[in-house]
């Protein structure tokens, strides 16, 4: 349901003269987060220690580890280093996965496998197309040597929310173990250990929690980890290691981004004040709805049908009309004080608006009447896709 006047959301004004980021992470964060970044800190001070304490904690909260089986261990990097770090260190050196792919994320793990040498199969849907149980149930009934699935719970790439809960189901029907990127998700769509099955998940500081980029994340049953020992193809990534070492020290293994930290504790504290997961999927979902009405009704579509849309980014055609050109559009949107991001699809051009970070429905509004705006400049009079996007569409399942 979209809620134009939706006052809830309590998101912070931003910096005068700052642009709104609609862009899927880095975001647009909130002053005060800003500002915890103002003071230095000791790595191996006490203060700081309990800082790593508490975000680890905090974050094992809010997966719902009710039973006490996961970990939480931070790495330094940005999603890709996480991501690295989980498959090499979870995944046995003598393990088979199978990689669901259906966007630039999932390619990006199987490329990642295949860098650090550790067998895999991939189904490969396109661009868009989600993978469903029944594609991840046949592979796994004819490959008996597929130890693991690894899939990204929002493909950030379209914004197409796979459905891992199906995914899930029949990884552990058939014996197997599941591995979820859920970089772009975490914070904002539920994922909590009570009701999903899986052996980690990872995600980072820039992305639904709303901090500032310099590390992710990974969510892992603690039995998983105890059987990781060398297992690592890298010694900085080495989530085993690391666990290891803020067990024992309560310290990161090298130089912690210490700021970045500071600002995350304070992003955590906002999303517990504002609600927790339930009422950021809340705004962010409002966030999109009036984001797409808007688009909408300037006559542009969005790639995905309903179902397959996430509250976290929505891709857009480009409008037909031979007045619109992309880098023209992204200058003219900028000018008005808004960074959108280009399209990521092989077949039609598109672009791509992001609906998490300090943004609410009076923001997402703005955008849509600067995009108005910025098609009046362009002498552009419809926004309407090529047929070939329509095409498109009609492939996309559900
Ligand atoms: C689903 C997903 N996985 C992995 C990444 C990679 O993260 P990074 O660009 O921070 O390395 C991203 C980045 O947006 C993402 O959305």
């Amino acid at each position: 349901m979209t809620n134009e006047n939706d006052t809830s959301s309590q998101i912070q004004a931003p910096i005068p003269g700052e642009p709104w980021l609609l862009t899927p992470g880095p975001l647009t964060t909130a002053a005060s987060v800003k500002q915890a970044m103002l003071r230095d800190w000791g790595s191996w001070d006490e203060e700081f220690r309990s800082m790593t304490k508490q975000l680890r904690r905090e974050l094992l909260a809010m997966m719902q580890d009710t039973r006490n089986e996961y970990e939480c261990v931070p790495i330094q990097g940005s999603g890709t280093f996480v991501v690295e770090a989980m498959l090499g260190t979870l995944l046995p050196r003598n393990s088979r996965t199978l990689v669901l792919v259906n966007g630039a994320y999932g390619q990006r793990m199987a490329g990642t496998l295949k860098r650090i040498g550790r067998d895999h199969v991939v189904i490969d849907k396109g661009d868009y197309l989600p993978p469903r149980g029944a594609d991840v149930q046949a592979a796994l009934s004819a490959d008996a040597n597929i130890s693991h699935v690894v899939v990204v719970h929002c493909e950030t790439s379209s914004g197409i929310l796979n459905p891992i809960e199906e995914i899930s189901e029949v990884v552990y029907a058939a014996g197997r173990k599941l591995l979820i990127d859920s970089m772009s998700g975490f914070g904002a769509l539920p994922l909590t250990a009570d009701s999903l099955q899986f052996e980690a998940i990872v995600s980072s500081a820039n992305k639904c929690i709303e901090g500032v980029p310099g590390f992710g994340f990974v969510l892992v049953r603690r039995s998983e980890l105890e059987q990781a020992e060398g297992c690592c193809h890298s010694l900085s990534l080495d989530i085993y290691e690391q666990w290891v070492q803020m067990e024992k020290t309560g310290q990161w293994r090298y130089t912690p981004p210490t700021h970045v930290v500071a600002a995350f504790i304070e992003a955590l504290r906002l999303h517990r004040q504002a609600g927790g997961v339930s009422a950021r999927l809340q705004r962010y979902t409002n966030n999109r709805d009036v984001l797409v009405a808007g688009m909408q009704s300037l006559g542009f579509e969005t790639l995905l049908s309903d179902r397959w849309l996430s509250p976290i980014i929505v891709t857009f055609f480009n409008p037909a009309d031979k007045e619109f050109e992309f880098e023209r559009f992204y200058a003219l949107m900028k000018a008005k004080g808004f960074i959108i991001y280009p399209g990521k699809l092989t077949v039609v051009d598109s672009f791509r608006i992001g609906c998490i970070g300090q943004l609410d429905a009076g923001v997402m509004q703005s955008v849509v009447k600067a995009a108005g705006l910025c098609l009046a400049e362009m002498g552009v009079t419809s926004a309407q896709p090529p047929s070939a996007a329509h095409e498109e569409r009609l492939k996309i399942a559900g």
